[in-house]
């Protein structure tokens, strides 16, 4: 059986009942799992089994169960179902006695917190008896015992494992995976020794240190004193130390061999930081420091997710946005995204130290920070934008410890698979659903052509494995489509290639890439159309200003323009010539938009945007212009709905494969919002007038969630938006700047 959840239908409160349920065992674990069925009325009689007289008493009298019975024998004649919630050491002797009796159909049960030493004692007590027997273990506990302390919610929304084998007998299967999901558990099947590794790993690992780093303190007794100047770090890291020691001798006696490996890997880690300190490595410690803390911050946000999902029942995060607002203020958005993936892949890659300010902390240039502490680079922050890269060097990375999850960043993984094409180790880019679904093969193939070598899944699509081993020739390609990632992902690897590289555009797109690879020293040569770059130089650590990020400013530019009687002004945007065809779109629609206090800032151009509400007329949309505003036309298509008269866009496919299919998606929700709009292949239709309220959907896209937001200045009703949460990718303080200059969108529930 391999580690899925599988999906089995609860049993129905109609289902006729089940026999009797015998548990054996009356503790906290047995005690609720049998109240809680009992409860529910599922069986016929639950009848309890426990050495204890006073345990048997008490769950009587608690209406645990039914009634208790003190010979095992008496209590599991005709049983439908025996659940065995004894200690894990007194299993096998357990399994001894029920072997001697005749069980008929009974399935039987276990909830051990190890499951490989459960499994071969049942193996070894029933041999070739054919018995429904189905291995599990709730991973729910509290700090209190016994049968007095159960509790018919102690399952809820705890994860209950089972670990079937092979043999296991389906419907003993199916049964027990219902019961616990009656008791409101999320169930999940995997394998025993997969269990028994992560287990090991997150639960008797942790208990194991804390045992005995409180030991090892308490024990010399000059030390018992120093526990008086103890304070939190103590307190929390030592709480667990305070558990029931007999239940952990008998869980590391069970669980032996996984508990071992992972010690062992634990111990070289801890000698290698013990290395560190000692030889004064602070370039070491902070490494692994800063890639825990992350991990820690990424643990506790799957806390706080599971905990917003239990509030919801739902993740599907929905953006309320009301109706009207006149805007006014000044503000500045986040750091540009392209150029925050590029500071920390080309600090990464320098010699030196980079810093850099106005980082965009969204969700996407997160993932390539993690991407790169995963091989190895030292980087700091980021804190209130402000980020430090330890650079490696060219060749100074590592192998990752595993895939390298890239969620929803194209360009990340796009540009990743550039510079990873020359390393000397393989690795593994994957991503969540919808960067999953994107087309990869725009950047396999021309990297093949290279001498890399590199798979992809069906179709082109991630994940994308680059191979260590390919060497790579410099050569000169000639894009089939305008794509600034895929003319990045060339140069990252001209970085490695034998000679020089040349990428030819058929249309200009952003030179982020190359504007930085300048400022870190290395030369790009740009003629015309084409760039190119040289190996054998390398890259020396800088200071980066982020600007802020035109495409974030440009839900502003559009609103600004569409709202009546309004004025805003955007500060500091970033407004490279190659990412400025909204500003040319909207004046050509007859916006109002203008660019105060120009300046260069560390090799980019950078202005203040005035934008004042405008009068805006449909235009065809010059088709020279679509790469440059190639991630803004869900806002412009907002843009186009109420200016008067059509507006036509061609020569856009490739809006088709951005996070998801901009042209379909936006036209969907336009639709819906009572604009006439039409998809064509390669672009869109749509005929000005005025928008009313509705339902759309975001599917999971940043840019749609936030178009549909800027749509509800002149919409007639509200617009309730669905699946936004990905707005967190690339402007996670989108409401709260939207209201603070006058839109009305909030997070539904959060008003
Ligand atoms: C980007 C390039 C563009 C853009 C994306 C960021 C970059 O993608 O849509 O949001 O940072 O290089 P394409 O290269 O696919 O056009």
């Amino acid at each position: 059986m391999s580690d899925s959840s599988a999906v089995v239908t609860p049993l129905q409160s109609a289902t006729p009942k089940l026999g009797r349920l015998v548990v054996v065992g009356l503790g906290l674990i047995g005690g609720s799992f049998a109240k809680g069925l009992r409860e529910l009325g599922l069986f016929q009689e639950v009848v309890g089994v426990d050495l204890d007289a006073e345990s048997r008493r008490l769950a009587v009298e608690l209406g645990v169960v039914d009634r208790c019975e003190t010979d095992l024998a008496v209590a599991c004649q005709g049983a439908a179902v025996i659940q065995m919630a004894v200690p894990i050491l007194a299993m096998e002797k357990l399994l001894g006695e029920l072997a001697k009796l005749d069980l008929g159909d009974a399935v039987v049960t276990d909830v051990g917190s190890a499951k490989g030493n459960v499994v071969r004692a049942a193996r070894l007590a029933f041999a070739d008896r054919s018995v429904r027997f189905v291995p599990g273990h709730p991973i729910a506990g509290s700090e209190q015992s016994g049968v007095e302390a159960a509790n018919i919610e102690l399952f809820r929304r705890h994860k209950v494992v089972l670990t079937p084998s092979e043999q296991s007998d389906d419907a003993a299967l199916a049964l027990i995976d219902s019961l616990w999901r009656e008791l409101g558990a999320d169930v999940e099947h995997m394998a025993v020794e997969h269990h028994d590794q992560v287990l090991a790993a997150t639960s008797h690992l942790p208990h194991l240190l804390a045992f005995t780093l409180v030991d090892s303190l308490a024990k010399r007794s000059e030390n018992l004193e120093i526990f008086r100047y103890a304070a939190g770090g103590f307190r929390d890291f030592t709480r667990i130390a305070g558990s029931d020691p007999v239940m952990w001798h008998d869980i590391f006696l069970a669980n032996r061999e996984a508990v071992l490996r992972t010690l062992d890997v634990f111990r070289d880690d801890l000698d290698a930081l013990r290395d560190a300190v000692d030889a004064g490595d602070g370039h070491q410690l902070l490494g692994v420091f800063t890639r825990a803390r992350v991990a820690r911050e990424h643990f506790g946000k799957i806390l706080a997710r599971r905990a917003y999902v239990d509030a919801m029942h739902s993740n599907d995060l929905i953006f309320l946005a009301n109706p009207g607002g006149k805007l006014s203020g000044r503000i500045r958005v986040p750091g540009d995204k392209s150029i925050s993936h590029r500071s920390i892949m080309l600090g990464s890659l320098a010699e030196g130290v980079t810093e850099v300010e106005g980082f965009l902390e969204g969700e996407d240039a997160l993932a390539t920070i993690q991407a790169f502490r995963d091989m190895g680079v030292v980087i700091e922050g980021p804190h209130h934008g402000r980020v430090t890269v330890h650079g490696v060097g060219l060749r100074g990375l590592k192998a990752p410890p595993g895939p390298i999850y890239l969620g929803n960043s194209g360009t990340s993984m796009r540009l990743l698979s550039g510079l990873l094409a020359a390393q000397s180790f393989d690795t593994t880019l994957t991503g969540d659903a919808s960067l999953s679904k994107r087309p990869m093969n725009r950047v396999a193939k021309p990297l093949r052509a290279m001498g890399a070598i590199i798979e992809t899944g069906p179709e082109g699509r991630p994940p994308l494995t680059v191979r260590a081993g390919g060497i790579l020739g410099g050569m000169t390609y000639e894009m089939p489509m305008a794509s600034a990632q895929v003319k990045s992902c060339m140069l990252l690897a001209g970085l490695y290639a034998a000679g020089s590289t040349t990428v030819i555009e058929p249309a200009p797109t952003r030179d982020h890439t190359e504007r930085m690879l300048r400022g870190f020293g290395y030369p790009v040569t740009v003629e015309g159309n084409s760039a190119t770059v040289e190996s054998g130089h390398k890259l020396i650590g800088t200071h980066i200003e982020v600007p802020a990020d035109i495409s974030s400013a440009a839900f502003f530019l559009v609103a600004g323009s569409i709202a009546e009687n309004s004025e805003l002004l955007l500060e500091h945007v970033g407004v490279n010539p190659t990412r400025t065809g909204v500003i040319d779109i909207l004046r050509l629609m007859g916006g109002d938009i203008t660019l105060e206090n120009e300046r260069e800032v560390g090799g980019e151009p950078v202005a203040d945007i005035r934008v004042r509400s405008a009068k805006l007329k449909g235009i065809n949309i010059p088709e020279d212009l679509v790469p440059l505003a190639i991630d803004e036309f869900p806002v412009l298509f907002i843009a186009a709905s109420v200016a008067e008269g059509r507006t036509v866009l061609r020569g856009a496919e490739e809006l088709r494969v951005k996070e998801s299919d901009r042209i379909q998606v936006m036209a969907d929700g336009l639709i819906t919002l009572g604009v006439k709009a039409e998809p064509t292949p390669d672009g869109i239709i749509i005929e000005g007038g005025s928008i009313g309220g509705g339902e759309v959907w975001a599917h999971g896209d940043h840019r749609i969630a936030m178009a549909f937001s800027v749509a509800s200045l002149r919409a007639t009703a509200p617009i309730r938006i669905h699946d936004c949460a990905n707005v967190a990718t690339s402007f996670p303080n989108f409401l709260a700047l939207s209201a603070q200059v006058g839109l009305r969108v909030s997070e539904e529930g959060k008003a």
